[in-house]
Order: C-alpha cells, then sequence, then structure tokens
C-alpha cells in the first residue's frame, strides 16, 4: 500500500470514530425534557412527506438523512466579546430543517399534526389553545419572508402584530394593518440567503451548539443569547447602517424604524451629553458606549435604563423613564411621596407592566415607578445601544477610521446669536431630558401651566432669566462642573456663538417687564477669583 492510500484510509477511520462518539455526546447531552434535532428532523420527515404531493418529492423526503445541517459563513465572522474573530458555523437548521419549504405554514402543520382545518384567520387563536403546535411551527415552520415563486405573490411568514402575536400570513393577513406591519417587518430574503448569512447574523444566538437552550444562548454560560424579536434591528444594523459625512450621523434602511427610534432619543435623552460612541458623540461623565452590543446583552441594557441605580448606588445617570415614588434614602420619609407624578401613575395603572422580575424588584427597592407610556422608548434605545459592537459589514476598517475622524474633526456650528436659534438649540440638545421649562408669566403650580414640559434630573429653568447673567450661563456652559463640582450637567460641545445663543435664550425666560441679572451680582469678583471663587451665591442653584 502506498503512504498516500494508508493515510487516506486511516484519516476515514478516525473520521467514523469521531462521528460515533461525536453524536453519542450529543445524544448523552440531551435533558430528557428536550427533543434533539433527529427528533425535529424525524417530525419534519413525517410533516413533510405527508403534504408531498409529487411522489418523487415524497421519496426524496422519506429517504433523506437525519443528520447535522451545517452552514459555514465565511463573509460575516462572529466578533467575540473581546474583539477577536471567529469563523462562523451556523447549526441551527438542524432543528429548523423546514425554513425554506414554502408548504411548511402554520395552517398545513395543524392540518398535518392535529388533523385539524383551520383558516389563516383562525390561525391565532387556534395556536393560542395548543401551545404545542405553535413550538412544532415555530422549529419546523417556514422562515418568515420566503416568497413562493410560480405561485403569484403568495408571501409566507411570521406576522408579530398588535393582536395578532402569532400566525403565518399566506395569501392575505388579518387586517390591513397587520398586513402593512408585516411589509414592514418582514425580511427579503431573496436578498439574504441561507447559505452565505446563515442564521446568527441576524438572530445572534450559539450556531455550533445542537442543543436548544444553548443554541438560543445564555449569557451566563458564555453563549451568546438570541436577540429578541422587537430588537433584531440591532443586528440588521450591523450591515444597513451608512454614516452620512454631512449630517455626521447614520442612515438606516427605511423599514428600520426602531433604530432610527432610538437613535433619535439616544440625543433627545441627552445621553449623547455623558456617554462617548466613537463617530457618534463625546460625552465623558458615564462610560464609553461604543462597543456595548458587544459586552452586554438587550436585559442588562434594558435593566440600566429603566434603573440606572441597579449595579451602582451612586450612579448619576438620571431616571428618564420612571419617576421616584418615595424617599429610599431617607428612612423618616419612607411613606412621603416625592413625585406626584408617580403617585398618578400608579393610582391611574399608567405603571409600566415589565415582566423581567429583576428590574421590577430593583425599581422598588429604590422607590421608582416605571413609566407606561415609556416601553417603546426603553425598546428602542436598547436596540440602538445593542446595535454598537463597534464592526460594521457594510463598511472596511479603513473607512471607519476615516469616519471616526470625520466625527472627531467637525467643528461645531456657527449659529447668530438671537433668543431664536439659542430655543432652538436648547430644543435640539436634549436640554429638555433634564430641564423644565414653563410660561414664566404663569401663576400658580407648574404642573398646571400647559407650557410646562422637561425632566427634572437639573433645576427647573422657566425663570433662569431672572436668576443669572449671560455671562455666568457662557460660563456655565462652558464647565458646569466648575460651578457645582458634582454636578451631571454635561459639557456639551458647542461653539461659542452657541453658547452665547443659548444664555440669551435662558436671558428671555422671565416674568414679563422684569430686569436681566447684572454680572456683577453673581459672577465673582476678580479679586474673589483669584481666592479660588467661582460664583458668589452658590445657594440660588437648588436641585
Ligand atoms: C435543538 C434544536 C434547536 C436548535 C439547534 C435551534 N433551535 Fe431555535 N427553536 C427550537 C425550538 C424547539 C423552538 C420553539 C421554542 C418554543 O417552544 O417556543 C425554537 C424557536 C426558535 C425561534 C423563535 C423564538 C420565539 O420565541 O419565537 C427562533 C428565532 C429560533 N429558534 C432561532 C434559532 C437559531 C438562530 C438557532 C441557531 C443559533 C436555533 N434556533 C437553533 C429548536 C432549536
Ligand atoms: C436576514 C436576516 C435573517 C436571517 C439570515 C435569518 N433570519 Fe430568521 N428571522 C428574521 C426575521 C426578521 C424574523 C422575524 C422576526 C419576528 O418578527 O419574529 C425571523 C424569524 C425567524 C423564526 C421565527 C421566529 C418566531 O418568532 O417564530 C425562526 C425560527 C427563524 N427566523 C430561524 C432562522 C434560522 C434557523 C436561520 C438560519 C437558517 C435564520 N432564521 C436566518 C431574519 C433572519
Ligand atoms: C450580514 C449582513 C446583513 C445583515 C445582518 C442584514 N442584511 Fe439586509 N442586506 C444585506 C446585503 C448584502 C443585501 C443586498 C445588497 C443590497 O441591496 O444592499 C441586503 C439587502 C437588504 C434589503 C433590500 C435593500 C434594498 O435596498 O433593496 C432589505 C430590505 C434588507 N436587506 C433588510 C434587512 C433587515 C430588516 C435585516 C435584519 C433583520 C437585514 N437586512 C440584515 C446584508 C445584510
Ligand atoms: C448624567 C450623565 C448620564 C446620562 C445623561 C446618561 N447616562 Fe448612562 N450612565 C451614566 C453613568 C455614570 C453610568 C455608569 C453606571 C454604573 O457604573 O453603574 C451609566 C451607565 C450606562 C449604561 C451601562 C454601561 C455599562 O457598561 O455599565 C448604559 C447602557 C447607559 N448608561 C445608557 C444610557 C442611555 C441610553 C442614556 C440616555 C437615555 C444615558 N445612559 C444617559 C451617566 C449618564
Ligand atoms: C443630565 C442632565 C442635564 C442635562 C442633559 C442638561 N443639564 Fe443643565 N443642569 C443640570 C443640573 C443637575 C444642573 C444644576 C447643577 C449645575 O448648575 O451644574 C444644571 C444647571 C443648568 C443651568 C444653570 C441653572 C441654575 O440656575 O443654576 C442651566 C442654564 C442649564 N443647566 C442649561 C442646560 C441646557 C441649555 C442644556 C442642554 C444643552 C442642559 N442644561 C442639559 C443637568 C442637566
Amino acid at each position: 500500500m502506498s503512504m498516500v492510500t494508508k493515510f487516506v484510509l486511516w484519516s476515514l477511520l478516525l473520521l467514523a470514530l469521531v462521528g460515533i462518539t461525536g453524536s453519542r455526546a450529543i445524544w448523552n447531552n440531551q435533558n430528557s425534557d428536550s427533543e434533539d434535532f433527529t427528533y425535529w428532523q424525524g417530525q419534519y420527515k413525517d410533516v413533510a412527506e405527508s403534504l408531498a404531493t409529487d411522489s418523487a418529492v415524497k421519496q426524496a423526503t422519506r429517504d433523506s438523512l437525519i443528520e447535522v445541517k451545517q452552514v459555514t459563513v465565511g463573509q460575516f465572522t462572529v466578533t467575540q466579546q473581546d474583539g477577536t474573530s471567529q469563523q462562523r458555523v451556523d447549526r441551527c437548521q438542524s432543528c429548523h430543517i423546514g425554513l425554506l419549504n414554502p408548504q411548511m405554514t402554520a395552517e398545513n402543520i395543524i392540518r398535518t399534526v392535529d388533523g385539524k382545518t383551520v383558516t389563516t384567520e383562525e390561525v391565532p387563536k387556534y395556536l393560542e389553545e395548543h401551545p404545542k403546535t405553535l413550538r412544532i411551527i415555530k422549529t419546523i415552520g417556514a422562515h418568515p419572508g420566503i416568497s413562493v415563486e410560480g405561485e403569484g405573490a403568495r408571501d409566507l411568514g411570521v406576522i408579530h402584530g398588535e393582536k395578532f402575536t402569532y400566525g403565518l400570513a399566506t395569501e392575505k393577513s388579518l387586517t390591513a394593518a397587520d398586513f402593512t406591519d408585516y411589509g414592514l417587518q418582514k425580511t427579503n430574503l431573496k436578498q439574504h440567503p441561507f447559505p452565505t448569512f446563515g442564521c446568527t447574523t441576524c438572530h445572534y444566538g450559539s450556531g455550533r451548539e445542537l442543543i436548544e437552550k444553548n443554541a438560543h444562548g445564555d449569557p451566563e454560560r458564555w453563549l451568546s443569547p438570541m436577540l429578541a424579536a422587537k430588537y433584531m434591528e440591532a443586528a440588521c444594523a450591523q450591515c444597513h447602517a451608512q454614516f452620512d459625512k454631512t449630517k455626521l450621523s447614520v442612515a438606516y434602511l427605511p423599514s428600520m424604524t426602531t433604530i432610527a427610534r432610538g437613535e433619535k432619543l439616544f440625543r433627545d435623552k441627552a445621553c449623547y451629553g455623558c456617554h462617548k460612541i466613537e463617530g457618534l458623540s463625546k460625552g465623558n461623565i458615564g462610560p464609553e458606549l461604543t462597543y456595548e452590543g458587544r459586552t452586554a446583552v438587550p436585559e442588562t441594557i434594558e435593566h440600566q435604563l429603566w434603573d440606572p441605580r441597579y449595579k451602582t448606588a451612586s450612579c448619576s445617570m438620571p431616571y428618564f423613564f420612571a419617576y421616584r415614588e418615595h424617599n429610599t434614602d431617607d428612612p423618616d420619609r419612607i411613606k412621603d411621596i416625592v413625585d406626584a407624578r408617580a403617585d398618578e401613575l400608579k393610582k391611574t395603572g399608567g405603571q409600566a407592566n415589565i415582566e423581567n422580575p429583576e428590574i421590577r424588584e430593583s425599581l422598588e427597592r429604590h422607590g421608582y415607578v416605571p413609566n407606561g407610556k415609556a416601553q417603546e422608548d426603553v425598546d428602542a434605545l436598547v436596540t440602538f445601544i445593542a446595535s454598537q459592537t463597534g464592526n460594521n459589514y457594510a463598511s472596511s476598517a479603513s473607512s471607519r477610521m476615516t469616519e471616526i475622524a470625520a466625527y472627531n474633526g467637525a467643528q461645531p456650528e456657527k449659529v447668530d446669536v438671537t433668543v431664536a436659534s439659542g430655543k432652538k438649540l436648547f430644543e435640539e440638545s436634549g436640554c429638555y431630558a433634564c430641564h423644565a421649562v414653563g410660561n414664566p408669566d404663569h401663576k400658580g403650580k407648574s404642573m398646571d401651566d400647559p407650557a410646562y414640559k422637561g425632566g427634572v434630573a437639573g433645576p427647573e429653568l422657566t425663570w433662569e432669566g431672572s436668576r443669572h447673567s449671560t455671562q455666568w450661563l457662557v460660563e456655565h456652559y462652558e464647565n458646569p462642573q466648575a460651578f457645582v463640582p458634582s454636578s451631571i450637567m454635561p459639557i456639551f460641545p458647542f461653539s461659542d456663538t452657541q453658547r452665547k445663543a443659548l444664555s440669551l435664550y435662558d436671558q428671555s425666560l422671565r416674568p414679563t417687564g422684569t430686569k436681566t441679572v447684572d454680572p456683577v451680582v453673581d459672577m465673582p469678583s476678580t479679586q474673589m477669583k483669584s481666592l479660588g471663587a467661582q460664583t458668589p451665591d452658590v445657594a440660588t442653584m437648588t436641585r
């Protein structure tokens, strides 16, 4: 025997051994209550065979091998938590075997498995009452967005609508709104063929794993979890986020409305003032979030947003989405309601219905009531933050460097120094996230003033013009911490003219007919400055 033949024979033998022990290991690893891929492929064979109308297809389905199905995705490597890359190998199709078979609709699977004929309209209700069948459909059903060629515009897919939590769309959908919703949500799979994209590019999860709970992921065991459907645009953004040099912001596909909303909120809620994201924001009070989507999972990001103090009791990040009910820092006052809005939420049932018990518990411990209207904003922000992986398949590393350089090198805009441009800047810069402003001429409680709006993390600015001179205000914008050492107000990257315009607007906030503040009164004299004083009157700066 030649060396080559010997080698080949030996490797074949070895391979066979690996095959046997390998699959043993897989089998032994199963929990008795969870079905493995061989089970799902068996289920699929039964259903697909009975649905096949062509005898050749029937035979081929019957004869198909039960085996691990795997795609190796050459183009899109996985970036690990530590930044290193790994080849993407996805075995999800070992269980999700019917994804490309257009016959695997909910209706067909129900008919085959349960022997019941249900119409499209009846699918959601039926599945609500038959969780076992739902589980089978989720596993071996056709993938949303698969179009059936040659059968007109028949389009299959999972829809998640308001009243329609689960179902497969065939020719039509339940309501026009659901149909539109689906049109927006579905992903054209012709543009993303499985052999090129695998599954984990869009779903995350741990592609190599063959056990359901491992494949779907578990951060506690270092297995990357799948993205919940509501956060999926974070994955799409890896390929569909284009830096726009003229606006120094990111453009997404028109259908990616959640993440676009998240990016807007990142500005409106002043997150950008405290957090740096390379190429997008320069904040430096909180931790950098450039790689947050790689090092944190959506659940912890969500926790941070509802309850910023859940990890660190002294965290200065404001509660943007919850109101303070009582003062937990002072045990004597624990019964006092400190924010009327929290009381209102509790009374009217406007409190958010948070599923995660850990989030509920920590909010309660800190005395905060989550705002029910904030859920969509929180989801959008989580999606946006989770998309920050520092990784973009659509742009090369060098063009990313160019984008970052363009952002870092950009000078803040020059504006007209007028009240109007200051007001515009105030509205666009996220100031309302921390400051409330009302009508200075309003008599009575601020809450009853229809013009009153804004947050409470900073002082109310309705009478700011009666409190400080423009000179004080400009210097405060340059460095709030020089005036109030522990201030959480960020240093915003404004130009001189922007700071002046803002100060003019602030000055306009005072009751009609009252005078502005003379700098002599509220700026320290040169002599006081030389003694280290920043301001003569710290007491007026209440929180
Ligand atoms: C061992 C079999 C198995 C493997 C491997 C597997 N899954 Fe699943 N998957 C299931 C089952 C079973 C369900 C239905 C879960 C249920 O009961 O709702 C499911 C559900 C899902 C769902 C729907 C989740 C939901 O709650 O609506 C998605 C998405 C999904 N899998 C994606 C993946 C991806 C991506 C991979 C590869 C990383 C993968 N699966 C690997 C068995 C598997
Ligand atoms: C181009 C992105 C993309 C790729 C690639 C992709 N999916 Fe999906 N998948 C989606 C979207 C979007 C949905 C619908 C999400 C939603 O609303 O539930 C979905 C839904 C699903 C569902 C049903 C989820 C449910 O809620 O019931 C399963 C199961 C699934 N995908 C598995 C896979 C598997 C397995 C692969 C790899 C063979 C894969 N997907 C590849 C984007 C993708
Ligand atoms: C790994 C990269 C990647 C991911 C992840 C990805 N796509 Fe794509 N997508 C592509 C590529 C490549 C194309 C085809 C080239 C093109 O037309 O831009 C494409 C095309 C599209 C198109 C058609 C674009 C057009 O202009 O016609 C849509 C819509 C789309 N993707 C939506 C999504 C959605 C929604 C998701 C998330 C569920 C997603 N994609 C995830 C790479 C990706
Ligand atoms: C006043 C400054 C400030 C503002 C405004 C702010 N944050 Fe934070 N943020 C912080 C600080 C400080 C921490 C560190 C908390 C800790 O260590 O527990 C933090 C932590 C975080 C974290 C967790 C980071 C990590 O890896 O531990 C996330 C995510 C986050 N912020 C997102 C946001 C978002 C989104 C917004 C806007 C809605 C926002 N932040 C607004 C100061 C701020
Ligand atoms: C993260 C919360 C936060 C954001 C965002 C924020 N501020 Fe502040 N701001 C504060 C706090 C807290 C103070 C009180 C401590 C201090 O003076 O620095 C303050 C103080 C001020 C004062 C002085 C009030 C006084 O009379 O003492 C002005 C004026 C002001 N902010 C304007 C703005 C403007 C304009 C923006 C938007 C560009 C803004 N702030 C954004 C938290 C914030």
